[in-house]
C-alpha cells in the first residue's frame, strides 16, 4: 500500500482459515444459448454484502466478487442485458474485446434503475481472457475499487489442443482492498495522485487461498483488477510459460522467470508441476514510483477530502507539506499457495498456439506521439498537455489503415496505457524490439519509457478512448478521444 498500516494485515484479520477450503473459483454467468446461435444473458450492478477475510463488507458488485465470468465462444453473438441497481450512474466496458465502440461506448450513461442491451459478436480468433468494469469518467476509480468487475473468457479452436484441453484451468483475479469498518476506505488526496492501493491482497476475493492441483499442468488466466497495484509474479521453483497476453494467444509458449502485470493487463500461463510439494505464487517487490506522505502530513491525509484537492491553492499546498517522491517498492507478498499432487506428471508444452499477424510496417499511414504528463500536487493528469474532454476529438484515424503510436512517459511514475476497441502490437520499448509477437490492449510505461505500438484500424468506425489504467489518473484527466472514420 502507500506505506500506511501495511503491518496490520495479519493483526486485523486473525480468524483467517487459510488453505482449508476449496479454491475459490468465480461463478459463471448463466447463459441461454438459443437455437438461432444467439446467446442471451443478463447482468446487474448492485450493492452487495459479502465477506472478505472472514469480515463482513459492503461492496458494489455484479452479484459477487469477482463478478460472474462471462464464458463465451468465438463467433457467437451475445445479447447482454445490463441493469443498474446502484444509486449512482454507471455503465459497462468490455475491456479488450474487439467489438464496435457504438456498443462498448465509454460515454454511455446508465442511470439508476435503467437497463441497456449490449449486443456484440465475439470476434473469430479472439480466444483469450478479457474483463468488464464500469467506465463513467470521474467515477471509474471508486466503482472499480468497490468491486465492479468480472472476467470474460473467450474459447476458441486453440483450446482444443490436448496440451491445453487436458490442463487444469483456473482464473485468478488479483485485487487489493482497503476497508474502513465494513466499507471501502474513502479516497484520499494521495489516492487520487498515486491510484488507490490497499493492504488486503486477494485472489478471487480470498486472502492467500490454496490451490490443490489435481493434475500436473495448470493453466491460469490471471487478471490484474487492482486500480493501481502492480503484480510482479513468480512461482517458487517453477518458470511460468506465457501462452496468452491481453488480446489472445502468442505463437508459442514463452518461458518466464517472472511476469509483471500492470493494472488492467491479463496473461495466461501454464505451470508444469514436476515435483510434489507446496509452492508460493508471490508478488515480488516492484517500484512503480509514487508519492508518499512523510511525517506530520498523515493526519491531513485522513481528514481532507477531494474538495481540498480539486480547488488547489492553499489547502492542497498544506496537504502536500512533507510529501516526497519515491515510495519504496511494494513488499514481497504471497498471493496463493499451489500444492502439487503426489508424483505430478505434467503435459508437454504446446509447440504452436496461434498465428499472430505480422504487421506490414512499410504501410504505416500515420505516426503519432503521445506524451504522458502530470501535475502531481493537483492530481491532474494529461496526454499531450491536455486533460480529457469528451467533446474534443484528439485523434482522427482512418478505417483500413495501420498507425504507429509512440508513447512517452515524462512523469515520475509508471502508467499503463490502454486503448479501447483496437488491439495493438508492441513494437519496441526504448528501442528494444519485443522478443515475441502478441496482441495487447494495455502496455505499461515506466518512467522515461518510450514505447512504440502498431495499431491496425481494420474495422469499426466510431468514437472511442485511450487512457491510463491507473483509473484514478483516467478519472483525473489522462484520457483522450479517438475517432475512426
Ligand atoms: Cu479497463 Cu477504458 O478500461
Ligand atoms: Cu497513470
Amino acid at each position: 500500500g502507500a506505506g500506511l498500516g501495511s503491518a496490520l494485515v495479519g493483526a486485523h484479520w486473525p480468524g483467517l482459515a487459510q488453505g482449508t477450503l476449496a479454491f475459490p473459483e468465480p461463478k459463471l454467468l448463466p447463459l441461454r444459448r438459443l437455437e438461432s446461435g444467439l446467446v442471451e444473458a443478463s447482468l446487474a450492478a448492485r450493492e452487495s454484502n459479502l465477506s472478505i477475510g472472514g469480515k463482513p463488507v459492503t461492496l458494489l458488485t455484479y452479484g459477487g466478487m469477482p463478478g460472474p465470468t462471462l464464458r463465451l465462444r468465438e463467433g457467437e453473438t451475445v445479447r447482454l442485458q445490463f441493469t443498474n441497481h446502484l444509486t449512482q450512474v454507471t455503465n459497462l466496458h468490455l475491456h479488450g474485446l474487439h467489438v464496435s465502440p457504438e456498443v462498448d461506448d465509454p460515454l454511455a450513461q446508465i442511470q439508476p434503475g435503467q437497463s441497456r442491451m449490449y449486443e456484440f459478436t465475439v470476434p473469430k480468433g479472439s480466444a483469450g481472457t478479457y474483463w468488464y468494469h464500469p467506465h463513467i469518467h470521474g467515477r471509474v476509480a471508486e466503482q472499480l475499487y468497490a468491486g465492479l468487475l468480472g472476467l470474460i473468457v473467450v474459447e476458441g479452436p486453440v483450446d482444443a489442443i490436448p496440451e491445453l484441453r487436458e490442463a487444469e484451468e483456473h482464473v485468478l483475479v488479483l485485487k487489493d482492498f482497503a476497508f474502513s469498518g465494513s466499507r471501502i476506505a474513502p479516497f484520499t488526496p494521495m489516492d487520487w495522485m498515486n491510484g488507490k492501493e490497499g493492504d488486503l491482497l486477494t485472489v478471487n476475493a480470498v486472502i492467500r487461498p490454496t490451490l490443490r492441483a489435481q493434475r500436473g499442468t495448470l493453466r491460469l488466466r490471471i487478471l490484474n483488477a487492482s486500480n493501481a497495484r502492480y503484480y510482479r509474479l513468480a512461482l517458487e521453483n517453477h518458470p511460468l510459460y506465457l501462452i496468452a497476453t491481453d488480446g489472445g494467444f502468442v505463437e508459442k509458449p514463452v518461458e518466464l522467470r517472472e511476469l509483471l502485470l500492470a493494472p488492467g493487463e491479463r496473461a495466461e500461463v501454464l505451470i508444469r508441476l514436476t515435483q510434489a510439494g507446496s509452492f508460493r505464487l508471490q508478488a515480488l517487490p516492484y517500484d512503480r514510483g509514487a508519492m508518499m506522505m512523510h511525517g506530520g502530513g498523515m493526519g491531513m491525509m485522513n481528514h481532507q477530502g477531494m474538495g481540498g484537492m480539486s480547488h488547489g491553492g492553499e489547502q492542497s499546498t498544506l496537504a502536500m507539506q512533507g510529501m516526497m517522491m519515491g515510495m519504496g517498492p511494494s513488499r514481497l507478498e504471497t498471493l496463493l499457495t499451489i500444492v502439487a499432487p503426489p508424483n505430478p506428471k505434467p503435459l508437454p508444452l504446446p509447440t504452436s498456439l496461434a498465428t499472430v499477424e505480422r504487421l506490414d510496417l512499410t504501410k504505416v499511414a500515420a505516426t503519432r506521439r503521445f506524451e504522458l504528463g502530470e501535475r502531481m500536487m493537483q492530481a491532474e493528469f494529461f496526454i499531450n498537455g491536455r486533460m480529457f474532454d469528451p467533446g474534443r476529438v484528439d485523434v482522427r484515424a482512418r478505417r483500413g489503415t495501420l498507425e504507429v503510436w509512440e508513447l512517452i512517459n515524462k512523469t515520475d511514475m509508471d502508467h499503463p496505457f490502454h486503448l479501447h476497441t483496437y488491439p495493438f502490437q508492441v513494437l519496441s520499448i526504448n528501442g528494444r524490439p519485443q522478443p515475441y509477437r502478441a496482441w495487447k490492449d494495455t502496455v505499461n510505461l515506466k518512467k522515461n519509457d518510450v514505447v512504440r505500438i502498431a495499431i491496425p484500424f481494420r474495422d469499426f468506425i466510431g468514437t472511442t478512448v485511450y487512457h491510463c489504467h491507473i483509473v484514478e489518473h483516467e478519472d483525473r484527466g489522462m484520457m483522450g478521444v479517438l475517432q475512426v472514420e
